[in-house]
Parts: C-alpha cells; structure tokens; sequence
C-alpha cells in the first residue's frame, strides 16, 4: 500500500535526472549515503531540517525532566534522571553532528531553533506537574521516541543512521526508568495511583500527537519515504504504539484516557480516538503552555554562554597562531 503511495505522490521515474536516477538506484538497493557524496538539493535540505529538529528536540527536552532532579523522591531516582537528561544531551550532540556533515553549522541550526524558524517536537510545551510526569515522559514520550527512532537505524543517510544505534539503546532505558516509576506509583499509596493516572491523563494524547499529522495531511511524506528518511508512515507507527501501550497501562491498573478505545479484531489492532489536531497545530504556532517558558530558557542558555564560546574560540586562535608560530621557526 505504502509502495504504492510513494509511487502516485512521489517524482516519477521519467522526470528525474541521470544522477537523481543513479541515487535513487543506490538508495532502492540498500546503500547508505555519505556525507561527501553527491545528493540531490532536496535531501540534504530535507535531512537537514529532520536531523536538526531531532537534534533540537533533544536537547528542549531535557527542560521539562530538568525541572524535577531536584525534587526526585529518592537519591537512586535522583540518580538515574540525571543520567537520562544527560543522556539527552548527548543525542542532541550526535545529531547536531550528522547535520552538520549536511554543510550546516551548529550556530546556524541554534539561530534558527531561537528565532523560532525550526521546531521542536511540540510535547515539550506541556508542563510536568507531578512526580508521576517522569514516570509517564520515560514510558510514553520515550516509548514514543523509540517507535519512531528504531526503524531510522535503517534510514538511508549514514550517520544519521549510525547516531540513531546508541540513541536507541539510550531510548530503550529511558522507557524502562519512566515504567518502573508508574509502577511504583500505580501500586503506592491511593494519592500515588491518582498521579499516575492524572499524568496519564495529561500525556496520553500529546503523545499520539508526536507521530505527527495523519498521513493525508503529512505534507512531506512520500518523497521522504521513497529516499528512506522515513521509514514508516505517521498512522502507522501511532497504531503500533497504541498497540503496544495499552496492555502496559492494562498492567499497571491505569486507565488510558479515551471512551472509544477498544480491540477490533478484524483488524487486529486496536480502534482509538485520534488526538485534538486543532489543540496540535495551536502548540506548533508557538501557542502551547510552555512555548515563551521552553524558548526563552534555551535563548537564555545561549546568551549566558556566549562569553565562555568567546573564551573558547580566543583560546583556539591563540593555540592555532602558537602552533603555526612554532612551525614557521621551525623551518
Ligand atoms: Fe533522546
Ligand atoms: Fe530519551
């Protein structure tokens, strides 16, 4: 179906030029793509604009969990959300990376991230309220992370491809923290249980919403698929996650929020309620709960830092300058 799809949306195999038609080839074989090598303007920019967002959503989505390192309840769950925040960072350090062997630099990917002209992945503009938020951030905004994450292992751009290895294994524990705190929770106290229901509550649709769109209205779905920068269509991969997370909130004796939800077994997957789009277009325009606090906090970051970039860039030149000072008495 999907084949298909591609084939009705995507350039036809007449339009394209000699070397789009020679990429194409590689990218249909299973090759991975390099960053010296030749590709058409629309994939890098495409690549681009994926990998940065990535890269920005990362690191936006360390401020929410931040918020709680030092209202953890315990020194062991202190512990392990320092070590995952961190471990956040350090996938937006990996992808920052594979961008910029695009031909993008850093500080251009950061401008635009501050100026408000690249996004990041819109779950991040709901607060965290509650202990109980860690619990359901790890297991279903991770869980939804590692859904959309493992199937790029195979993307067609090779560090891309590569960052999302160690990103995935990363993911994958960060899931486990997040259902081992609702399950501690779920089975406390009953004030404990009704966080971890409320926080369900709160964050079951917002992470529907983070596989995007549906397909109809997905504006760059199918050449995507067809270069193999996305692997899977957006309503597939919310189905799957559906599937796989209602007998987790089943297990932990919580309730997902949705009336309609129920198991079709022609279809052998489950019938949900689809997530408030208007509610997702609204937080993208930069109208969600948290947009001015989240961008304001990453703007600030930056403009706290600058005199230790300066330092650093200072430093490098006089090291540089040193170095060929040393080299020209040397000859
Ligand atoms: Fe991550
Ligand atoms: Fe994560």
């Amino acid at each position: 179906m999907y084949a298909q799809m591609v084939k009705s949306d995507g350039p036809s195999d007449a339009e394209l030029s000699p070397e789009e038609r020679a990429f194409q080839a590689r990218i249909d074989a299973g090759e991975k793509i390099e960053p010296k090598e030749w590709m058409p303007e629309g994939y890098r920019k495409t690549l681009i604009r994926q990998i940065g967002q990535h890269a920005h959503s990362e690191i936006v989505g360390q401020l929410p969990e931040g918020n709680w390192i030092t209202r953890a309840p315990t020194l062991e769950r202190k512990a392990i959300l320092l070590a995952k925040v961190q471990d956040e960072a350090g996938h937006g350090l990996y992808l920052y990376s594979a961008a910029e062997t695009l031909g993008v630099s850093r500080d251009e990917l950061f401008e635009k991230l501050h100026s408000g002209k690249m996004k990041y992945s819109s779950i991040f503009n709901y607060p965290t309220l509650s202990w109980a938020d860690m619990g359901a951030i790890g297991w279903l905004v991770d869980g939804a992370a590692i859904m959309n994450q493992v199937p790029l292992q195979r993307t067609s751009y090779g560090p891309y491809a590569r960052a999302m290895v160690r990103i995935c294994k990363e993911e994958s524990f960060h899931q486990r923290q997040g259902y081992s705190i609702m399950m501690k929770m779920a089975r406390g106290t009953e004030a404990q249980r009704e966080m971890a229901q409320d926080a369900l509550n709160r964050f079951w649709y917002p992470s529907l919403m983070m596989f995007g769109p549906s397909d109809k209205d997905s504006v760059h779905s199918a050449q995507s698929m067809a270069w193999k920068i996305k692997m899977n269509t957006n309503d597939e991969l919310r189905q799957k996650f559906v599937d796989e997370t209602v007998p987790q909130a089943e297990y932990l004796g919580l309730t997902v929020p949705d009336p309609d939800l129920s198991w079709n077994e022609d279809r052998g997957h489950y019938d949900f309620t689809q997530p408030d789009w208007d509610e997702f277009f609204e937080v993208l325009r930069g109208n969600g709960p948290c947009n001015e606090e989240r961008l304001g906090a990453r703007v600030k970051a930056w403009d706290d830092g600058a005199w230790f970039r300066d330092g650093l860039n200072a430093y490098a030149d006089k090291a540089a300058a040193r170095r060929l000072a040393a080299k020209t008495a040397a000859e």
